[in-house]
């Protein structure tokens, strides 16, 4: 095992609080859904049975109506803000009232192929994700495509996708609050004051309904059709509906939801910028933004030819991996979040995705630069794409995962190769 393998797995055991397992110590201090999915999938290449377990506490969590949440808070901690007082979520564990890409169905396909002995396990949690699955159809389609009803659900939280969306919220009723975020990290690689005061009004009229997803429909001024979570959902429903075959479950009801899915995805290519990319349904206009969730078609199982040429400029514009935001654009800024830095998790979805698709060359190329990342500046949140400066967090449990999993695995050493 190499030295980083040791360093990798040791970040996942201390983020490990029993059971769920934190992004990162201070910033992020419980269990968020995405970033467990990967802390499971993580896991499972050296503690298989912690990785199942990883699982079921994130479906504990699940809401009467489907939802399991972005953020579950299983024990208090006074360093973050907003917590389940501001949140009032209405499900079985305290938790925050918005969802996050569904990734978990994925991670838990590879899981299985890995591990047959967690069947059993695989099979009691499958029920949880398949109705997870149907409240996205249900509640969050536009056209066939996949909404988003806080910036924080896509998980890329400050996005220039959002800015249109944001500007029709008045936040001039929110209230004196106390962010922690900034307390923790530099605020120059965090959202600023006025995204925040966004973020908490939308959290508060989330709360004015308490979470009523029908009345939400027409009252929360955010609904940004987003290729996050189409593309996450539009794969993770395809491994759904395989593990369900597997299991001697009717998956007709699943299939079509891929096929609607399909369709959503088609309206979200945008011919202006040659990419995937968001829509505001209050205004029915593109974003015009061309960012890493622009080129999760591959991983979505849509192996897109229109979408080569801008992945390709935004690789070669960029030193590391594939920038969050495109580099050539107005706006750009390489350490602020979700608005340039690379983000080894994003590198994953794309990179496999380009893998599994037979796009080899530039597959590689990302999960290179993206072990690069790891091997110069260890297991940050994410980083500067031109300098590959580590930002955000520190000893970042998904990150560790991603080199677990992919980054630090060439297609050549990885079992069952040639
Ligand atoms: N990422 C958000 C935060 O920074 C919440 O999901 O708090």
């Amino acid at each position: 095992m190499t030295e980083l393998t040791e360093r990798a797995r040791n970040i996942l055991r201390q983020n490990d609080k029993g059971g769920y397992t934190l992004p990162t110590h201070g910033l992020y201090p419980y269990q968020w859904n995405w970033d467990s999915a990967f802390a499971a999938w993580g896991f499972s290449t050296f503690d298989p049975a912690r990785g199942w377990q990883e699982l079921e506490t994130l479906v504990s969590g699940q809401w009467e109506d489907g939802m399991i949440p972005h953020i579950l808070f299983h024990r208090p901690d006074p360093g973050y803000y907003p917590g389940p007082d501001v949140w009032q979520g209405r499900g079985p564990v305290p938790s925050s009232g918005i969802s996050q890409p569904p990734v978990a169905a994925s991670f838990m396909a590879k899981m299985l192929a890995a591990d047959p002995t967690g069947e059993a396990r695989a099979r009691a949690i499958w029920p949880r994700l398949r109705d997870w699955h149907a409240w996205f159809m249900r509640w969050r389609l536009d056209q066939g495509a996949v909404c988003v009803t806080h910036p924080w659900e896509a998980g890329r939280d400050n996005a220039p996708d959002w800015d249109p969306a944001m500007k029709a919220i008045d936040p001039s009723n929110v209230g004196e609050y106390t962010r922690r975020d900034t307390s923790h990290v530099d605020p120059a690689m965090r959202p600023t004051k006025y995204d925040y005061d966004r973020y908490i009004r939308l959290v508060q009229i989330g709360v004015s309904v308490n979470w009523d997803q029908e009345k939400l429909l027409t009252l929360n001024p955010f609904r940004v059709a987003d290729p996050t979570m189409t593309f996450t959902l539009l794969r993770a429903q395809r491994d759904l509906a395989a593990m369900g075959r597997r299991f001697g479950e009717d998956v007709s009801e699943i299939e079509e939801w891929i096929r609607v899915l399909e369709g959503g995805a088609e309206t979200l290519w945008n011919e202006n910028t040659g990419g995937y990319d968001s829509r505001d349904v209050h205004t029915g206009r593109f974003n015009g933004v061309l960012s890493n969730a622009s080129a999760l078609c591959w991983y979505g199982g849509i192996d897109d030819a229109r979408a080569r040429p801008a992945l390709e400029r935004m690789l070669t514009s960029a030193e590391f991996g594939l920038a969050s935001f495109d580099p050539d654009a107005e706006g750009f800024e390489p350490l602020r979040y979700w608005r340039g830095p690379t983000w080894p998790i994003m590198n994953y979805l794309v990179g496999s995705g380009l893998e599994e698709q037979g796009h080899n060359d530039l597959a590689q190329r990302i999960r290179r630069d993206t072990a690069r990342l790891m091997e110069m500046n260890g297991f940050a949140e994410y980083y500067d794409p031109h300098s590959g400066a580590p930002a955000g967090g520190g000893s970042f449990t998904w990150t560790a995962a991603v080199w677990l999993g992919w980054a630090g695995q060439p297609p050549e050493t990885r079992q069952g190769a040639a």
